[in-house]
């Protein structure tokens, strides 16, 4: 679905009130495919309300949202939702994996509605654990996984369908340094490999080791700063093996 010749998201003029709360003002962004950035600012002041308008999940009050050269404003809830399934993968702070459930179903069931032949979810659900250097932990049962190992296996559930935007709460939010380290090293090695990552962090390392930051304050997008070497690949980030 995805082209190169429109951006992956393009917000204009978005607002977003709740009651008396003008969660998001007047928001322009614009963001091409293949980018990396972080998204930062104090708590409250918006960040979590833009990321769930570019994923779809909630509409603006007012202001266009173009998500892979789509107005969400023209689609149906299930035109929105087929976009959303096909273009958006998410990663939250809190990793939403369901009790009792070894990694390798809570990532099949990711497919659950697509149709696909269970052999197969399990299939590409192990290769996607394997992609995020879990190959070793597929019957492990949440409470069995430290807490970077649920990350990555939340991680593979958002790419298992290989969506080209992946969007991330404060994934390392919940994690003690290393094990955010190892999470931000993968979504590194996802945009390697193609995928358009927007991370919320409160890390100020972790802002400012990717390409370009985006700084919002009481709801308005107060810069938005680019990486003169658009490096990517930062010093001290962890090698591969880190991964295994
Ligand atoms: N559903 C809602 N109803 C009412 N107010 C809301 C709702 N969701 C968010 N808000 C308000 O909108 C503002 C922005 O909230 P948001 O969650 O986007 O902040 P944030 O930048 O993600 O903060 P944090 O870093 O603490 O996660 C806050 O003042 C919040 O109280
Ligand atoms: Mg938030």
């Amino acid at each position: 679905m995805t082209t190169a010749a429109h951006p992956v998201v393009e917000l204009a003029g978005v607002t977003k009130t709740y009651g008396e709360v003008e969660a998001l003002k007047a928001a322009d962004l614009v963001i091409r495919r293949g980018e990396l950035l972080a998204v930062v600012g104090p708590s409250g002041s918006g960040k979590s309300t833009m990321l769930n308008i570019m994923g779809t999940l909630d509409r603006p009050t007012t202001g266009t949202v173009h998500i892979d050269g789509h107005d969400i404003d023209r689609l149906s809830d299930r035109e929105l939702s087929a976009l959303r399934a096909g273009t958006i993968g998410f990663v939250f702070q809190q990793f939403h994996l369901a009790p009792g459930v070894p990694a390798l179903d809570s990532v099949a069931n990711g497919l659950l509605y697509s149709g696909r032949p269970r052999g197969e979810r399990r299939r590409l659900a192990e290769r996607a654990l394997r992609r995020v250097g879990l190959g070793h932990r597929l019957y492990h049962e949440p409470h069995q996984l430290s807490g970077g190992e649920k990350q990555r296996v939340a991680i593979a559930r958002a790419v298992l369908g290989d969506p080209p935007l992946l969007l991330a709460d404060e994934p390392t939010g919940a994690l003690d340094s290393r094990s955010g380290a190892v999470v931000i090293e993968l979504l590194h090695e996802l945009h390697r490999a193609g995928t358009t990552v927007v991370v919320i962090t409160h890390d100020r390392d972790i802002a400012g080791s990717l390409p370009r930051e985006v700084r919002i304050k009481d709801g308005r997008i107060e810069e938005d700063a680019t990486d003169a070497a658009g490096s990517t690949d930062a010093a001290g980030l962890l090698p591969e093996e880190a991964l295994r």
